[in-house]
């Protein structure tokens, strides 16, 4: 999709859809009385009427309008300026783009009230635009015979004055929502279509188009390099496992590596400690960490920051068969714990302790793991809270910032010590699970077992990666939750 930058008038933009942001305000805002010059007074009445108030996610169409060059108008509320939020802004224009994706070829172009520009700065208008029409077409139908959304045929960013970064802001809006989309739609699709080995290509194809260093571990590299835990959720699956390294050296002069480890679930079947079968059904989402880290990687890529970051991702498939590994089973780990398994639903745990000590011992300086790790988080934190567990503080006030920044839902979590006690085991080193209540805390504290000295932070992405239900801003499914701010905490670095 071409994406660009004018200083025409928004009346002579030639286009099938010009959209308006405007936002709620006494007065008919300055844009309306602009556009109004060639359409007779029209959307003065409209506002007079308060059939359009600016009010945050109204949109209101106008079609045929035959005096302005666009052939359909969209009124598209932001809502109060001074409650502003990146957040808001960027749903107000999703609702808008969603709208107008669902027919094919649309050439389409967004103006912006002056008091938006006021309160926005015009780079920061451009990063959003192109960010949103970048994800516009992106639903959950990604095994429809036929789309239900398109892309748009062109896409015009409507501005008084250019300012000298619109090159680079409209790339990095591009790189931001290619990032999400990227996530969505592997979330998205249906776990016997993408299996592990599935998702190893996609990585190959990522790593390719983005230039990015690769490296994959398969059964036997797994193996030698002790990975029992992971190889144990494996076992009764017979697709095998995978452990992909991807790499971005943006900062080659540094042996400085942040390492994102994603959980690569493709599927969580719960193994003989079996889910219900209603809490099954969305489990084809539980790579959504792995998914999430891979993307990452390839907007900092994309976007050359001066920074090195490599994601390192556990893809298995945790099923149930002769050879599935069982509760009361021991299995040993990278590290050399020893772990009783009391529960083969608690699977990503196991991925993650042996994927973590692995990008330890292979150059991460500091670490991030991604989990859709408990349902338990989701019950403390709600849907679309990531719940962050700080092994290093200093590295939790960096993804503070950063998602405080691009609008994100975090909230601090706890690890007090005497959770440790319920992770003690009499036939092993540890066991996989505690008791019932304070469920996301113990998984993190059994992270905690597995990676030594190196700052970490992991993040329970469980609820936000997930939507049951569509909005008017995005579809349900997949979410890409944290990958903005993940790529905001390296721009900041950068
Ligand atoms: N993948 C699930 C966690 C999950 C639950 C993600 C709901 C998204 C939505 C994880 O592997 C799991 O099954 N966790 C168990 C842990 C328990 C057995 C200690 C859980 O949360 O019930
Ligand atoms: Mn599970
Ligand atoms: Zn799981």
């Amino acid at each position: 999709m071409m994406i660009e930058v004018n200083q025409d008038p928004a009346a002579t933009q030639k286009v099938d859809w010009l959209i308006l942001l405007i936002p709620s305000a006494e007065q008919p805002p300055s844009l309306l009385k602009e556009l109004d010059e060639s359409l007779d007074g029209k959307l003065e009445r409209i506002w007079q009427r308060k059939d359009f108030t600016g009010k945050h996610g109204d949109t209101v169409s106008l079609l045929q309008t035959e005096k302005v060059a666009a052939v359909n108008v969209m009124l598209t509320g932001v809502g109060d300026l001074t409650k502003l939020t990146p957040e808001q802004l960027r749903r107000s224009l999703m609702t808008a783009v969603r709208s107008i994706s669902t027919s094919a070829d649309q050439r389409v172009a967004v103006a912006f009230d002056s008091s938006l520009q006021d309160a926005v700065a015009s780079s920061e208008l451009i990063e959003l635009a192109a960010d949103c029409c970048s994800l516009a077409a992106v639903d959950a139908g990604v095994h429809k015979r036929h789309p239900s959304r398109y892309a748009f045929s062109r896409f015009q960013i409507v501005l008084p004055s250019v300012p000298d970064d619109a090159a680079q802001r409209t790339a990095a809006g591009r790189a931001l929502g290619e990032a999400v989309a990227t996530v969505r739609n592997l979330v998205n699709r249906s776990a016997g279509d993408l299996t592990p080995e599935r998702f190893v290509e996609e990585a190959m194809a990522l790593a390719e188009s983005h230039g990015l260093e690769v490296n994959v571990l398969r059964q036997e590299e797994l193996s030698a390099e002790k990975m029992d835990a992971l190889l144990a959720v494996a076992k009764g699956s017979d697709l095998p496992p995978a452990l992909v390294e991807l790499a971005w050296k943006g900062q080659p002069e540094s042996s400085d590596v942040l390492g994102l480890v994603g959980k690569g679930v493709t599927f969580d079947s719960g193994g003989l400690s079996i889910k219900p079968s209603d809490s099954m059904i969305p489990m084809k989402s539980d790579m959504a960490g792995a998914a999430t880290a891979m993307a990452t990687v390839g907007a900092a890529a994309a976007l050359k920051l001066q920074v090195n970051v490599t994601a390192w991702l556990g893809l298995v498939e945790n099923m149930i068969s002769g050879r599935c590994f069982r509760p009361g089973d021991v299995i040993s780990s990278r590290r050399g714990l020893t772990i009783e398994v009391q529960n083969t639903d608690a699977e990503g745990r196991l991925v993650l302790a042996d994927a973590l000590a692995y990008a330890a011992d292979h150059g991460a300086t500091e670490l991030i793991d991604l989990a859709t790790l408990t349902g338990a988080c989701v019950v403390a934190l709600g849907e679309d809270i990531t719940g962050v567990f700080a092994g290093c503080d200093d590295l939790a006030q960096q993804l503070k910032d950063a998602s405080d920044q691009t609008g994100e839902l975090t909230w601090p979590m706890p690890m007090h010590d005497h959770f440790d006690v319920f992770l003690k085991s009499e036939v092993a080193d540890c066991r996989n699970v505690g008791p019932r209540w304070g469920g996301a805390i113990t998984a993190a504290c059994f992270l905690r077992k597995f990676v030594d000295d190196t700052p970490w932070i992991h993040l329970d992405i469980a609820g936000p990666s997930w939507a049951d239900s569509a909005t008017g801003w995005r579809d349900s499914g997949g979410t890409g939750a944290m990958v903005r701010t993940l790529i905001q905490l390296l721009r900041d670095r950068s």
